[in-house]
């Protein structure tokens, strides 16, 4: 943890507030807000039928043309036209503060602001629309502000559309209601439709238009400009997909609940940001900072307890059929085959422990520790209750055995997406785990949702998911969510919020075509942009020995380099303690899991990505391209001009190769200055990681 002041997490300076505070009623309202660069200006305009709009221009481009704004509620109604301008208010606002734990120890947040107050002329309803621009993008929210016309309502649909001027490159997965593991799909604007790849129906999957995608989705003009749309603070309501309409124009479209309702609201109500990132290059989407900005700060607190980490874990042993999570087969169970040992054994889990501890890695993940695991994925409900394990999972003498050794157990609750049991039970389950001292929990919701209908992504789960984060918060709980909703930065407000899943994860390459290299080469353009991923890099077996017909599709230097590309706060090396009996597990070993500083050294979305991130005196570098060989330039000018230092090297062999020869990984040491600039030579599908330490 970084030496702030543990109890008041969370500097923050304000430079300056309201800088300009203006309000205006009449006829001459203004109507534009200009990013404090002055390259970013969205303009508010009310079609002559009173419908709410919005435009930008970025430089000298209209990058978005006239997008419509407002609602359908209720039974029907109209929200959404016979609007008039009542009031608009514009401030600017600017501060410095800083994260707990992230890519960077100081965040700026600076912006211009509209408030734009409309009443619907026949309802005498009231919505307003709050503008901010920022240098890296902008967001807008509606707030439905408390008024007698307006009080318990249904939001039956949202309008909001995004009309891009061009029909521009995009990187997307479709807007499934439940998940977000797909590979990306790389099209224009209008050949997005997901019918035409991988989609196949499922339980816990749905996809009610085969031209939606979810967010972020990117994008990239003509011009080379880059966009990608998205939202923040996301807490009560539904995801917001997008479906293509006419030309490239994207309308949202909410994902339900089981009654077709899309949100349910009482005001005075905010629904989440609605976010675009600009940037003239993919690099500083890396770098932006618009999601976190929109969030709400953090309320004062004791976060002592929070702590970024490293953890390895029993789990790729279940993904690779080695053992199971259950410890019995039921007929129509996910928990493994018939015959499979049971993984989470106190035995196992020492064996991980003691590894855990002698390799300067604090957490130890195991699954399959509780009773239920023989009924996961059978058509049942109720069968598990988080807190009573296995009988040859010893729980409280593992936790000593832990604490012991300086290391501790990671709980993880699998629901099965039986989310009225959970809930019914969360609260006493995070007490009980404070009680015995675990502090960190795995959730999943690897099932079709129960309630029957309801879906991961409507906000009848996103309200379940932001309770447990609560709960998680009261009983001093880190959470790490697998089959989430999505990441909308609700880490500024809610410190415990470490990481997430949402997104293909390594676990596919254990039972399916898996990931190729292009994969994580997308991953931090678009889905990372929300915040971390607890992707579980740090496969050494690539080719999977015990397992044929199956592989990682990367080379070790490749899976180092993930550990530094793909921040997680929580941060898995995933495969199995025996295959770390290797040279290159150093990196893994040295890598810390939170950072000072981070930047970006070369950018291609889905073709190469290289970061450095500062931890100290200390820099870490990973580089990983796709399926094509690369030679990359690293300046070194980043580090101390005055300083001389020791670069520590893992790269790919001149005949490494992510399918034919993917375990060679090459290690040397080199004295290194600010004047230096290394030559990444990445194999396909490969990589490079760096440590640097000051001599
Ligand atoms: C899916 C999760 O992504 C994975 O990490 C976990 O092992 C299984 N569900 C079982 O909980
Ligand atoms: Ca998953």
């Amino acid at each position: 943890m970084k030496n702030r002041n543990i109890f008041w997490a969370s500097f923050s300076f304000i430079v300056l507030i309201q800088l300009t505070s203006l309000t205006i009623f009449g006829e001459n309202f203004p109507s534009e807000v200009k990013s404090p660069n002055g390259k970013i200006i969205v303009s508010f305009q009310l079609t002559n039928t009173g419908q709410p709009t919005y435009e930008i221009h970025y430089v000298d481009h209209m990058v978005i043309q006239q997008s419509r704004l407002g609602f359908v509620i209720d039974d029907g109604f109209n929200f959404a036209n016979n609007f008039v301008i009542s009031e608009t208010n514009k401030r600017s606002f600017s501060e410095d503060w800083g994260p707990l734990w992230g890519e960077r120890n100081s965040i700026q947040n600076e912006f211009n602001e509209i408030v734009i107050g409309l009443t619907q002329a026949e309802s005498n309803r009231k919505l307003n629309v709050i503008f901010r621009a920022f240098d890296d993008g902008i967001g807008f929210r509606y707030e439905f502000p408390e008024q007698e016309e307006l009080n318990n309502f249904k939001i039956m649909d949202e309008l909001t559309e995004f009309n891009f001027t061009g029909d521009h490159k995009c990187w997307w997965i479709p807007g499934d209601h439940d998940s977000y593991e797909y590979t990306y799909q790389t099209t224009k604007i209008s050949e997005i439709d997901i019918s035409k790849t991988e989609y196949s129906p499922r339980g816990d999957r749905f996809v009610s238009n085969p031209k939606s995608v979810n967010t972020p989705i990117t994008l990239e003009s003509e011009e080379g400009i880059y966009f990608s749309i998205h939202e923040a603070d996301l807490t009560d309501y539904a995801d917001m997909t997008l479906v293509v309409k006419d030309k490239y124009n994207f309308e949202t479209d909410l994902v339900p609940w089981a009654d077709g309702t899309k949100v349910k609201a009482v005001t005075p109500f905010k629904t989440p940001w609605r976010t675009i990132q600009i940037a003239d290059r993919a690099a500083d989407l890396l770098t932006s900072t618009l999601i976190l900005n929109l969030n709400e700060p953090v309320v004062e607190g004791d976060f002592s307890w929070i702590e970024p980490i490293k953890y390895i874990g029993i789990w790729w042993e279940m993904h690779i059929d080695k053992s199971s999570w259950a410890r019995t087969y039921i007929e129509g169970s996910w928990s493994g085959k018939d015959g499979l040992p049971h993984g989470a054994t106190t035995e196992n889990a020492k064996r991980y422990i003691d590894f855990a501890a002698e390799n300067n890695i604090k957490g130890v993940l195991a699954e399959g520790w509780n009773t239920g695991w023989e009924y996961w994925g059978a058509d049942t409900t109720g069968f598990f209750d988080f807190v009573t394990p296995y009988e040859d999972y010893d729980l409280h003498g593992l936790i000593n055995y832990a604490k012991e050794k300086g290391v501790e157990i990671v709980g993880h609750n699998e629901t099965g997406g039986d989310v009225e049991n959970y809930d019914s039970r969360v609260e006493d389950v995070f007490k009980f785990y404070n009680s015995i001292g675990i502090r960190a929990v795995k959730t999943g919701y690897a099932g079709a949702i129960r309630p029957v209908g309801e879906r991961h992504h409507g906000q009848y789960m996103v309200r379940h998911y932001q309770k447990v984060l609560e709960v998680a918060l009261k009983y001093h709980i880190m959470i790490d969510a697998h089959e989430p909703i999505k990441d909308t930065g609700l880490r500024r407000t809610y410190p415990n919020m470490m990481t997430r899943e949402g997104a293909k994860g390594m676990e596919w390459n254990a039972w399916s075509a898996g990931n190729l290299p292009e994969h994580t080469t997308i991953l931090p353009f678009t889905r990372m942009l929300g915040g971390p991923m607890d992707y579980t890099p740090g496969i050494f077996d690539i080719s999977i020995d015990s397992k044929e017909g199956f592989s990682v599709h990367s080379t070790i230097a490749n899976q180092l380099a993930l550990m530094v590309v793909l921040y997680s706060p929580l941060q898995m090396a995933a495969d199995l303690v025996e295959n770390y009996d290797h040279p290159a597990f150093q990196f893994i070993r040295d890598v810390p899991t939170d950072w000072d500083e981070t930047i970006i050294n070369n950018a291609a979305i889905g073709d190469y990505v290289t970061i450095s991130r500062r931890r100290g005196n200390d820099w870490f570098v990973g580089s990983i391209t796709d399926e094509n060989e690369r030679v990359l330039e690293l300046s070194l000018d980043f580090l101390d001009k005055e300083k001389s230092y020791t670069a520590v090297i893992y790269k790919d062999a001149a005949d490494s190769h992510y399918e034919i020869n993917p375990e060679v990984c090459e290690i040397e040491s080199v004295k290194v200055s600010s004047d230096t600039v290394l030559e990444l030579r990445l194999a396909p599908g490969g990589g490079q990681s760096i440590m640097i330490t000051e001599d």
